[in-house]
């Protein structure tokens, strides 16, 4: 039950299950009653060597270097992922101050609260670091059940750039939203 889930920051020992999970994760990409939730062709939601290598070494960068990043999962009974969280850095310059957000809750374990749980203990974990005072993320704009969650956690839209993405031959809108830290 993913209520009862734990949720902690992975170390180096979870990432391959993690990427195990990931991929079964990224099968839901648009399929079904599931909206799609990440920019990428149904057929091509992999995360691939290339990606799993890069995420690795972020995961063991200091934060406020260049391309750091942290993960949390919720792991269940059995210890399996029930759903995971990661912050990163932003990509630009002079962004040191700004993380963005990536999540997901595996499809058994959805509507249960811990997509909200998971924000809580990221959020806080943010607030708790000097060198942080936002949280951003990019979401697509017809992934409605991610927007209500973010809004629900105090995440305000700062903006949204229609025809984003062309995908699978539907034109896709991108939404922006932050939380304030502080
Ligand atoms: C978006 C996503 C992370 C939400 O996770 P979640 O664990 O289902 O989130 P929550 O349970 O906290 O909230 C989801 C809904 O369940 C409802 N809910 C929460 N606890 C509940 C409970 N005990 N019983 C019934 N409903 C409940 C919430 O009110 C919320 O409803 P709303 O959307 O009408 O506001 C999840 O749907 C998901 O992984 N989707 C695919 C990947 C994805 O979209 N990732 C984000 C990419 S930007």
């Amino acid at each position: 039950m993913a209520g009862e889930a734990i949720i902690r920051q992975a170390g180096s020992d979870d990432l391959d299950r993690f990427f195990a999970y990931l991929n079964d994760h990224l099968l839901d990409n648009g399929s079904g009653a599931t909206a799609l939730f990440m920019p990428m062709a149904r057929a091509a939601s992999r995360f691939g060597p290339e990606r799993e290598s890069a995420f690795r070494s972020a995961c063991a960068s200091a934060l406020g270097q260049p391309g750091w990043r942290r993960l949390w999962l919720a792991l269940d009974n059995d210890g399996g992922i029930a759903g995971h969280i990661d912050l990163r850095a932003r990509p630009e310059g002079a962004c040191a101050h700004r993380a963005l957000l990536g999540m997901g809750v595996q499809r058994d374990a959805r509507k249960q609260g811990l997509g909200a749980r998971l924000i809580a203990v990221a959020a806080a974990w943010a607030a708790s670091e000097a060198a942080l005072d936002w949280i951003d993320l990019e979401v697509l704009s017809v992934n409605l059940p991610a927007r209500q969650l973010y809004a629900r956690c105090g995440f305000v839209q700062t903006g949204e750039t229609a025809d984003m993405f062309r995908i699978d031959g539907q034109a896709l809108a991108y939404c922006f939203m932050s939380l304030a830290l502080r």
